[in-house]
């Protein structure tokens, strides 16, 4: 990208991001502005996203710390975000399916499923990751929509916009409270004919997420070299909470 569509993209997260913050740009931390925008290819058939994201991700980590906020998890793009991506580009959603990622960071897997034509809803539950997923959007000319939502403490908002076709999370089940909110939450997002697509490197809590989801979805894995798993989880019964 030229410099000068650098600048302009820096320029607009930088009002974006202030704003969400309740902050003047001048005192965002350094770091999070310091953006590059990477190519990746995902999938076998090289579908390529474009993700802008902070450069320096130890540098924002540590700006982070030092102003006592949390670590900034949501600003590199992962393995696991990169291979569901991977994944929905080999087997897209259908058009017009209805897509909700949780905890989608840059939003690799959102972008791929809403370039595929799928009504795509990629939220966070950081406000600074929403406004980089949206840029991706944008970056890759893709429509979706975002929204900062902490499932964990807004999951019936989500309930209220559901049932979803398809959920995606990559790499989401890293917290106690997390798996427990997922196990009681995401049953209730899914159409009964709905899938739900986990990717992880292969968490203690994601092991303990599946072994209890057992008798509620159907669940079909897959290993990679790289240490991440694929999930496929279905509803296994036709009384399912999300309806459908
Ligand atoms: C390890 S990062 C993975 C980001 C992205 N999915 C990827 O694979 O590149 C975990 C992400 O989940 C988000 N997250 C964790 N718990 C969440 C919750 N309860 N509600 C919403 N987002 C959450 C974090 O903010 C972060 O963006």
């Amino acid at each position: 990208m030229a410099d000068d569509g650098l600048s302009a993209l820096r320029i607009s997260l930088g009002e974006q991001l202030a704003a969400l913050r309740d902050v003047a740009p001048a005192e965002l931390p350094p770091a999070l502005l310091h953006v590059a925008v990477q190519r990746f290819v995902v999938g076998a058939a090289g579908d390529e996203v474009y993700l802008v994201r902070p450069a320096d991700w130890d540098q924002l980590r540590h700006e982070e710390g030092g102003a006592g906020r949390p670590t900034p998890y949501w600003a590199r793009p992962w393995p696991s975000g990169l291979a569901l991506a991977g994944a929905l580009s080999a087997a897209p959603p259908a058009t017009g399916a209805r897509v909700l990622e949780l905890g989608c960071g840059l939003g690799a897997p959102s972008l791929v499923a809403a370039r595929a034509g799928a009504d795509v809803l990629a939220t966070d539950g950081v406000p600074d990751a929403v406004a980089f997923a949206a840029h991706n959007l944008a970056l890759n000319e893709v429509d979706a929509q975002v929204a900062v939502v902490d499932w964990a403490a807004h999951g019936e908002a989500l309930v209220a916009r559901g049932p979803f076709d398809v959920l995606l999370a990559a790499d989401v089940l890293y917290t106690r409270g997390n798996v427990e909110t997922a196990l009681r939450l995401w049953p209730r997002l899914l159409a009964a004919d709905g899938v739900l697509h986990l990717a992880d490197p292969q968490r203690a809590g994601t092991r303990d997420f599946l072994a209890a989801a057992r008798g509620t979805f159907s669940l079909v894995s897959e290993r990679r070299d790289d240490g991440v798993a694929l999930h496929v989880l279905r509803p296994a019964s036709r009384a399912w909470p999300g309806g459908g």
